[in-house]
């Protein structure tokens, strides 16, 4: 060890130092350790001295040292890492990395940190170019010929240069004034700055306090300040790091003896239980609101005796969406404007053919005392797979399963079913729309139902959801006749709003899947998000769902009953 003040180390090919700090500070030993890098970190430490900077591997690569296990080792062998720096320099690593894994050591007070101030002169860009081409006034000096020269043509020839190294020149006395001319008024000169910047580059001398000042303030010096750390033995030092456990855990408990050797609790080390740590905050309690009104909804159906029906599916053809349901194929709905179809697959592989062959049929000439469409059923436009516009689709493939099944029993069931899901349409957003929302659905197929049944449980159902009064307008869906449109009377906002839609299916839907003439099915729909916009006075249904909703509404939220 040694004072450093005014010391010039050579740490690397153009980089010196005039260390001119605090303290003592080490001249550069070697800090690297007595095996190469390459060894494996567990074969302990060779006796040997050790090896000099140029024998160290050139530039190891980094992911091949264990770094943490280089630290170790060297502290075991010398007692300090005495200047990381250096050491970094040498190892051929990271400073920050070699940082790094000095503070993950420091947690477990393996090591201990000083830290370490070094100032030190280098070059700045000017500098360098000065070492490069010579001081701007040995260049001014160099260009004044025997004869004298113009001012301005000493401008005009060196530009910016010119003016700096004019100053110096005439302080210096090499050059002097006659008339309007510049001559040189000696015949050799030496450019001391030059060789004072070359020798700060080099490192391998010291300038004086004074030439120091001169050249910081001509801008060709900088003073540079780097913190770095002297590390020594922590409290808890070992040679090789032991990991310390975040948990004790099952398989460290039991009868010492009875267990592998080191996997006992007491043959292990644990971290520290930090009982200042905040800890994680816990999120609040509350489902969304969508899923609270699902939740409700799904009872009051099930406690009207409704089975839910598996809509678990988002894609499906346009045959069970829109042709099941005898909606035309040149319907304005099932063009791409409204509705997503499916590129990759486009096209479905399945449908039950004997039962298409009679929808196609039903659709071209009718049947069932229908004329059809008189169109030209196609099956490609059948088979184009599409996002669900509506769970609809879904209750098709219901009813289709019940005939079925009555077809292979002889006896017809009655059903109820219900489903809330997700529909998709290609609709231009607002403060009402999405593309995507949730369908609440429902149907009861039974024998001779009239329209009074689908009022009466229409009735039934949204009096539980806590809407009393109701008004029933004559509508059209493709599938249903008769079809009605629901509105319901807002108390709050004093207006008649529309919350639904209903109908009868249609016997061209009804009698090809092979129902009986009888069988009636009353049905309705209602989206999801209306109601709960109502509910919770949530004005946007962007606010509610989508990408914009936030989310933060329910985790914050306090734990509360719907
Ligand atoms: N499918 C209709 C819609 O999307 C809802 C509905 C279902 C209407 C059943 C009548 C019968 O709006």
């Amino acid at each position: 060890m040694q004072t450093i003040r005014n010391q010039i180390l050579l740490l690397g090919s153009n980089m010196s130092l005039i260390v001119r700090k605090t303290g003592k500070f080490s001249t550069f030993e070697n800090p690297a350790v007595t095996h190469t890098f390459s060894e494996s970190p567990r074969t302990p430490p060779a006796p040997s001295a050790p090896p000099e900077l140029s024998e160290l591997p050139e530039k190891p690569e980094s992911h091949s040292i264990d770094l943490e296990q280089v630290v170790l080792s060297c502290l075991a062998e010398k007692g300090q890492i005495a200047d990381t720096w250096e050491f970094s320099l040498a190892a051929g690593v990271d400073h920050q990395n070699l940082i790094g894994v000095i503070k993950s050591l420091m947690v477990d007070n393996y090591v201990r940190d000083e830290a370490l101030l070094t100032s030190f002169w280098a070059l700045t860009d000017e500098g360098k170019e000065v070492c490069c081409k010579g001081s701007p006034e040995i260049q001014v000096f160099d260009a004044v010929p025997a004869g004298g020269i113009a001012v301005g043509e000493l401008n005009r020839l060196l530009g910016d240069v010119a003016k700096i190294g004019m100053g110096v020149c005439m302080k210096n006395k090499w050059l002097q004034k006659k008339g309007d001319l510049i001559i040189k008024a000696v015949q050799v000169v030496v450019d001391e700055t030059r060789a004072i910047l070359n020798h700060i580059a080099q490192g391998n001398c010291s300038a004086s306090e004074e030439d120091l000042k001169n050249l910081k303030k001509r801008k060709l010096v900088q003073q540079i300040t780097r913190k770095s750390y002297r590390i020594t033995k922590g409290v808890d030092f070992r040679e090789k790091r032991i990991k310390k456990m975040a948990d004790l855990n099952k398989s460290m408990i039991g009868v010492k003896e009875e267990m592998p050797a080191g996997t006992h609790w007491s043959d292990l080390s644990f971290k520290a239980v930090n009982l200042k740590s905040m800890g994680a905050p816990a999120l609040g309690g509350n489902y969304h609101p969508l899923l609270k009104v699902r939740a409700e909804f799904r009872r009051i159906l099930m406690d009207l005796g409704f089975e839910e029906m598996p809509t678990n599916r988002w894609v499906e053809s346009s045959f069970w969406n829109f042709d099941a349901l005898f909606q035309p194929q040149s319907h304005p709905a099932r063009d791409a404007h409204d509705t997503f179809f499916i590129k990759d697959p486009s096209q479905t592989i399945l449908v039950p053919e004997n039962y298409y062959d009679v929808v196609k049929r039903t659709h071209e000439t009718g049947g069932f005392d229908s004329i059809g469409y008189g169109c030209n059923f196609k099956r490609d436009e059948a088979m184009k797979n599409l996002l669900r516009t509506h769970t609809t689709a879904i209750s098709a493939q219901m009813l289709y399963n019940l005939a079925e099944t009555m077809k292979k029993s002889g006896q017809f069931t009655p059903k109820k079913y219900f489903s809330i899901d997700r529909v998709f349409r290609n609709e231009a957003m607002d403060a009402t729309h999405l593309c995507e929302f949730h369908q609440v659905e429902g149907f009861v197929a039974d024998r001779n139902l009239t329209l009074g049944n689908l009022i009466g449980t229409i009735k039934t159902f949204f009096e539980k959801i806590g809407i009393t009064q109701l008004r029933f307008k004559p509508a059209y869906n493709p599938y249903t006749e008769p079809s009605m449109e629901i509105f319901g009377y807002h108390p709050e906002l004093k207006k008649w709003t529309e919350i639904g839609n209903s109908g009868m299916f249609r016997p061209e839907m009804l009698r090809p899947m092979g129902l009986p003439e009888d069988v009636r099915v009353i049905a309705w729909g209602l989206s999801l998000e209306r109601p709960t916009m109502i509910k919770y006075r949530i004005e946007n249904i962007r606010d509610l769902f989508g990408h914009k909703a936030d989310l933060n509404k329910q985790r914050n939220a306090p734990i509360a009953r719907f």
